[in-house]
């Protein structure tokens, strides 16, 4: 094995929440090759392994157990052209932002909703990552990944992958897969996806294209959520709860005024929406964990508070929400001990 992994290396830095945190042993992957001799080293010492990308997604406990890898494969490859498609294999450790810019640079399109989300190309695949009315399901080809269990390599097709709203095959089965590489089917003639209310005032521009919409939706992400490197946050905290069309009917009769989206199996509500009705945005705790004021989604952590603070709030949100609309929320991120 060419890497040797670390004892007690430092994560703080790690993760966009800026929690404090450690692992028990890291090692960062370069290359794939490295990865069965790292699985090896691993289950010989009984412990668990787990993937790290932009740390964006992520609740790292004060110590966190086992071997952690941080995913750090580049590249950036066009592999096959057709006349009306591009294909690119990306590295699971490339940037998923600076990849939307390239990618658009190069004449692609189907990706540039999909700007400005932090984090890795590895992790976009993992919850499915979707924004602005395009889901990274929507352009993904292939993805590449080392089977923990099994300890060989498998190739994933995008229904493989088993996507759903924040969801794949790599979240349920959670740490059996290490992804290495993705592979995306981007298209060259051009197809706006302006439904999301604030893009729609694009649809009159003449000669729109992909990157005109990227920077729109640049605009709109930096004017309502907070850049991490500036207020530590992990996105969306929960996800937008779907509910059935009898606990639909059941809480109109309260909330007339609820913001819902239709979905084939029932109603999905906009659970930044149900916070802020609780009158929690901009509210925070004793160590400043709260929810951030232009976006009761977004959960901030400005003073880098442990993650024991972090899982208060959730809880005196989760509490809060449930008692007000009986909707329990469900958090994005993992949690990692
Ligand atoms: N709203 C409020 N108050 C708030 C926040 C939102 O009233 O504090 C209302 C908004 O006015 C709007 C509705 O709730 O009517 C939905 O808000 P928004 O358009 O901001 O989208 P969202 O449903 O809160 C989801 C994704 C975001 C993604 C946006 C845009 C989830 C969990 N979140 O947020 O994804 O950028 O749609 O497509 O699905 C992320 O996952 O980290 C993320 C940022």
């Amino acid at each position: 094995m060419t890497i040797d992994p670390l004892p007690q290396v430092d994560l703080s830095a790690a993760n966009t929440l800026a929690v404090p945190s450690t692992a028990a042993w890291c090692a960062e992957l370069t290359d794939p090759r490295d990865l069965p001799a790292l699985v090896r080293w691993a289950s010989a010492r009984g412990m668990a392994i787990r993937a790290l990308g932009g740390g964006s997604n992520l609740v790292l406990n004060e110590q966190v157990s086992g071997l952690t890898v941080k995913v750090a494969i580049r590249g950036k490859t066009r592999v096959e052209t057709e006349s009306d498609r591009q294909r690119w294999r990306l590295g699971a450790g490339e940037s998923w932002h600076q990849t939307v810019v390239d990618l658009v640079a190069q004449g692609g399109s189907g990706i540039e909703n999909l700007a400005l989300i932090p984090g890795t190309v590895g992790a976009a695949p993992v919850q499915n990552i979707g924004a602005y009315g395009v889901e990274l399901a929507d352009c993904l080809y292939r993805v590449e990944a080392y089977d923990i269990l099994e300890e060989r390599w498998r190739y994933f097709t995008r229904e493989a992958c088993q996507f759903g709203y924040r969801d794949s095959v790599f979240k349920q089965l959670e740490n059996r897969f290490i992804i290495t590489a993705v592979e995306l089917e981007l298209s060259r003639t051009f197809v706006p996806k302006l439904s999301y209310g604030p893009l729609q005032a694009l649809a009159t521009k003449p000669d729109l294209n992909a990157q005109d919409v990227m920077e729109a939706v640049i605009a709109i992400r930096q004017s309502r959520l907070p850049d991490p490197n500036h207020l530590p946050n992990a996105g969306s905290f929960f996800k937008n709860p779907v509910i059935s069309f009898e606990q639909y009917e059941a809480l109109l009769v309260q909330h007339d005024d609820l913001v819902v989206y239709e979905q084939p199996e029932g109603w999905k509500l906009a659970a930044g929406w149900l916070i802020d009705q609780c009158g929690l945005r901009g509210r925070h705790n004793d160590d400043g964990v709260g929810c951030y004021e232009r976006q009761a989604l977004v959960l901030v952590n400005p003073n880098r508070a442990a993650a024991s603070s972090i899982l208060d709030w959730q809880a005196h949100v989760q509490d809060a929400v449930f008692e007000r609309f009986q909707v329990l929320l469900e958090p994005e991120p993992r949690f990692w001990t």
